[in-house]
């Protein structure tokens, strides 16, 4: 079998598809579908949407011999997770027009609109684009949403760090007009041949992820992505990075070949500009050297193992002409968002509000979508999205903190951030159903239910001031990033999960598989006995992650 041959059918997709032109425009006109095209489902991932149906009416629809209720879900690029209050009034009627109304903040600090039909999928765009927002490379084969630590009122050099994110993600996106063609209406070019160094006519293998962490909080879990930079500080002055790469958690449920795995540190570099030579390198040696074969094994991280470390640091120096410097030290200590109010650097304030799995609506915690579009309408605070899925609003002078504070408690968004227990705090889940196509059990439709039946165990056994980090996803590809948890549930079947434990406090250690298939009895039998041996057995200040490592699944090492 030749090559070309042995390429996975979405490599001759890509390099059909006219610089991500493919024929989207003939999909969207015909109207006898709400669906697109198969090649075009691929397409439209670049433009940074999915093509989706309700799973909730499946049987209905299939009774009624209908076609399934297709929509599209839609993704803003944001690099850093970054929204002026204008912007945020922008997304929330086009929110209110076009899509189920919900807001979703994402795992990766940028926004999810759901249920877009394919007539309202132009004019959304094109409301975005009119409030300076667009989804170009949020999904597909490509560098996506560049994530950066959310803290950035923090320090100057937090705002450095945000900075350097746009960079990266202006660097790295792609060059050709398409988006502008299809969804804006720019004139069309004669030649589509536009030259692009970095992707060529084939992008990349598979999506691509960048995150940037500044010490010693890993709020973005850093070595989740495909490349992790690490912001290095001395004498408070920022001087570069180190250099991560190889991360990524999606495995396949009885696909022994695929695995998570967190990033491995390479080395430092100096300033941006040899920082943004080095990433731009490890997307063309990636671009060259991964599989186009098997989706499943395409990622940088099978990559980087079939080539080696010694392998990838030799080949980015040949490439970018300059040596990788021993990585810095460097320290985490954290993963968690900050709740409530906090000083900033400059004399002004943040308050980070608790969104449960990120989902801005109205409910019976808060009014939290009516909440965060009034204090948007003071103009008195600017958005920032979390990578725990959460919303920071900065930039408040100390004046306007009563007004602020006033539309939070009047919206009940205060009382839920402040007087929600630890464990929903710092529990995150991804989608599922009813819309991601992959989910094979409930995730942020459930988890909260979940929680609210762990609370009281976790009360029973006095524990209940540990910040214990709980994910959930739907199925094993994990966007919840629930294998970088403390306690980590993965959907293996609809309303079972693998439990999995022995993760650490910031991000620095997967957890393992404890028990499989498990329904919600088991859980909450497993749970209240792991939560009685960490009361009874654990060390100082032993977190749940450690506990559970030692204690659970090394019996061999407990000290009794
Ligand atoms: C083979 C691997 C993966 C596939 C096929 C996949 C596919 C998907 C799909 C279809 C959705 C849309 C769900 C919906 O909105 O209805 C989604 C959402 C998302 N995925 Fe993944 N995903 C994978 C792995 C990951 C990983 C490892 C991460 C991050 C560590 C991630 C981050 C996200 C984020 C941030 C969202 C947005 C929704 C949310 O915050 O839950 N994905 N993914
Ligand atoms: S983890 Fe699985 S179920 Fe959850 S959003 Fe990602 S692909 Fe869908």
């Amino acid at each position: 079998m030749s090559e070309q041959q042995k390429l996975s059918p979405v490599e001759k997709i890509k390099t059909d598809s006219q610089g991500l032109r493919g024929t989207l425009e003939q999909s969207l006109a015909n109207d006898l579908t709400g669906a697109i095209n198969d090649a075009d489902i691929q397409v439209i991932k670049f433009h940074g949407m999915y093509l989706q149906d309700d799973r909730d009416r499946r049987d209905e629809r299939a009774a009624k011999k209908l076609e399934r209720l297709y929509s599209f879900m839609i993704r803003l690029r944001l690099p850093g997770g970054n929204l002026t209050p204008a912007q945020w009034q922008a997304v929330h009627h086009i929110a209110g027009e076009h899509s189920t109304g919900v807001i979703k903040i994402t795992t990766r600090q940028t926004l999810q609109l759901h249920g877009l039909l394919k007539a309202a999928v132009k004019p959304t765009i094109q409301a975005f684009d009119a409030a300076a927002l667009d989804s170009i490379a949020t999904c597909g084969d490509i560098n996506r949403n560049v994530a950066a630590s959310s803290h950035p009122a923090a320090s100057p050099l937090h705002a450095q760090v945000h900075g350097f994110a746009d960079t990266i993600s202006q660097a790295l996106m792609p060059k050709t007009r398409a988006y502008y063609e299809i969804w804006l209406d720019e004139e069309q070019l004669i030649d589509k041949k536009e030259d692009d160094p970095l992707y060529q006519h084939r992008y990349l293998p598979r999506k691509f992820k960048i995150g940037i962490a500044i010490p010693p909080n890993n709020d973005v879990d850093v070595f989740t992505n495909d490349i992790g930079l690490i912001a290095i500080i001395e004498n408070n002055q920022l001087i570069g990075y180190n250099i991560a790469i190889g991360g990524g958690l999606s495995q396949t449920h009885g696909n022994a070949d695929t695995y998570p795995r967190l990033a491995s540190v390479i080395g430092f570099t100096e300033g941006e500009e040899k920082t943004l030579k080095a990433i731009y390198e490890i997307l063309t040696i990636q671009r060259d050297y991964g599989n186009r074969t098997d989706r499943k094994l395409a990622r940088l991280k099978y990559t980087v193992d079939k080539m080696g470390l010694p392998w990838w640091k030799e080949e980015i120096e040949r490439r970018t002409g300059f040596a990788l410097e021993p990585a810095r030290p460097y320290h985490f200590s954290s993963r968690k968002d900050l709740f409530g109010w906090q000083a900033s650097h400059d004399g002004l304030w943040h308050y980070t509000a608790l969104v449960e799995h990120g989902r801005v609506t109205d409910d019976e915690n808060a009014a939290t979508k009516t909440c965060l579009y009034e204090i948007a309408t003071t103009g008195k605070a600017q958005f920032r999205f979390t990578s725990n899925q959460n919303v920071m609003l900065y930039g408040i002078h100390e004046s306007d903190k009563p007004l602020i504070d006033e539309v939070l408690h009047r919206h009940g968004l205060k009382q839920f951030t402040e007087q929600s227990s630890e464990l929903r705090k710092h529990s995150m889940a991804c989608v599922a159903f009813n819309t991601c196509p992959l989910a094979l059990a409930e995730a942020q439709r459930y988890l909260p239910s979940l929680i609210s039946k762990l609370e009281p165990l976790v009360v029973k056994y006095g524990l209940e001031k540990d910040e214990t980090i709980v994910r959930m996803t739907g199925c094993p590809n994990g966007c919840g990033r629930s294998v970088a948890a403390e306690i980590g549930f993965i959907g293996t079947a609809y309303g079972r999960y693998n439990i999995q434990l022995g993760g650490d406090r910031n991000g620095q250690r997967l957890n393992v598989l404890y028990k499989k298939d498990v329904d919600e009895a088991g859980i909450l039998q497993t749970l209240e006995e792991l939560f009685a041996a960490h009361a009874q057995h654990r060390l100082p200040a032993e977190t749940l992650g450690d506990f559970a490592l030692r204690y659970m699944i090394h019996p061999a090492t407990t000290i009794v």
